[in-house]
């Protein structure tokens, strides 16, 4: 029976010890030549202690010239191989799992930090005030395409050397993926463009890519919107044949979340849904997509309750329970779930009253990467940390790679 101690299989055989994973969440926690620090290494060396089946890193990006966040790691060719290589070893003999998620982050980028922002169409972010802090991209080219394509099969291949055991593709929350996906960000013309296969062009290729550079016995999984939640966006129903499409290409692990920076859902949830629904985000989506595909799906966003993993997993829906936010504040989770020192696991959000800060996570997403730091250093978690001083602390990352020469 599946339960969440139970082990699993992938199609490319490799076999994950638990149903538990840590989705991935940006630690902001590179050097500012975005090479991964001690403190980073270290996170991931205790969240192996807590024996999850599976870890996946904060994104990593596959171009210093497209940066997410300040301190995002970046791997696109050796520069930074040996301390890849002591990241990958933190789980070396723990039978755990640890795969990088790779990303691009297209128009959802810093103008601070970048000096040009690229993505499928000019079309700027409507995030109110918040707009201001990117600027509109610049068209990709054929060309430009293809070479993203590449790296991100470059990126992921020497992630495998250095040691790592699969992989993520970031398809969701409104990076450079997911941005070709929906009609609102993609209004190209071109094969890149237009009906849904064009628009999912690119991910698929993106897969084959890395799938070529991987080979067959490497897991390649991908973490896709369900919906992007927006009047016109990438639909639920064209989710599900995505779902098909990259099934059919033979993909390992299929996360599902929802939302962009636009409409931020993914650490939200939709509060007009049902109870169960605003602790477990997606679990009507992935009822529905479970129908369309017998490829592992794993469900993130909002699990907090012991009861509700289980009868998600016990239902049949899902094969990997996804948690992101609980693991900064319990690190060991998993192993407080199986000796039962904990059932519920609080994630609190953390605010200081500037609503376009709060609403975008401004607040809370450098309050959950503090607590990541302070795990990497070997300390305790802490729940009372201020949401200013994170606040603070991000703005001075900014800063800093602002200053920062590439
Ligand atoms: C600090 C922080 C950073 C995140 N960075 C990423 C990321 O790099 N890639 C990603 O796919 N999701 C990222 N997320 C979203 C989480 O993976 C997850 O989908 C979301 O937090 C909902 O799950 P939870 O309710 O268990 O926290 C991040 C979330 C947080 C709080």
């Amino acid at each position: 029976m599946k339960n969440l101690a139970s082990s699993f299989r992938l199609p490319s055989g490799a076999v994950l010890q638990n149903r538990i994973a840590k989705s991935a969440m940006s630690e902001n926690c590179g050097t500012l030549s975005n090479a991964p620090t001690s403190t980073l290494i270290r996170a991931y060396a205790e969240w192996a202690k807590g024996q999850p089946g599976l870890l996946i890193t904060g994104n990593i990006m596959i171009d210093r010239q497209a940066l997410g966040e300040p301190r995002n790691v970046v791997v696109e060719d050796y520069t930074h191989f040996k301390r890849l290589q002591q990241w990958a070893a933190t789980v070396k003999g723990t039978g755990v799992h640890l795969w990088p998620q790779i990303n691009h982050p297209g128009r959802q980028a810093f103008s601070s930090i970048n000096k040009k922002v690229v993505a499928p169409s000019a079309v700027p972010l409507q995030m109110g005030g918040a707009s201001k802090m990117f600027r509109t991209a610049v068209p990709l080219t054929e060309d430009e395409i293809w070479n993203i394509i590449q790296r991100f099969g470059t990126t992921a291949r020497i992630l495998k050397e250095a040691g790592f055991t699969g992989c993520q593709i970031h398809g969701a929350h409104g990076y450079l993926v997911s941005q070709f996906l929906s009609p609102i960000a993609n209004q190209r013309t071109d094969q890149w463009g237009g009906n849904l296969t064009n628009r999912s062009r690119f991910v698929l290729e993106v897969y084959r890519e890395i799938r070529k550079q991987v080979g067959p016995d490497f897991p390649v999984g991908i973490k896709i919107n369900s919906a992007d939640f927006q009047r016109g966006g990438f639909t639920e129903e064209e989710s599900m044949e995505v779902i098909q499409i990259l099934s059919r290409e033979g993909i390992d692990l299929i996360e599902i979340s929802g939302g962009t920076y636009e409409k931020p859902v993914m650490v939200k949830g939709d509060k007009k849904k049902s109870t169960l629904e605003r602790e477990a985000y997606f679990l009507s989506y992935i009822e529905k997509a479970r129908r369309l595909t017998n490829k592992p799906l794993m469900l993130t966003g909002g699990f907090r309750t012991v009861g509700v993993m289980e009868n998600a997993l016990e239902g049949g829906q899902l094969d990997v329970v996804g948690l992101a936010r609980p693991f900064c504040l319990y690190p060991q989770l998993p192993t407080d779930i199986f000796s039962q020192k904990h059932h519920q696991f609080h994630a609190p959000i953390p605010r200081i009253g500037i609503k376009a800060l709060d609403r975008l996570g401004g607040v809370e997403l450098p309050w959950y990467e503090l607590q990541i730091h302070r795990i990497g250093k070997g300390k305790q978690p802490r729940p009372t940390l201020s949401g200013f001083w994170a606040f603070l602390f991000s703005l001075r990352g900014m800063f800093l790679k602002s200053l920062w020469k590439n």
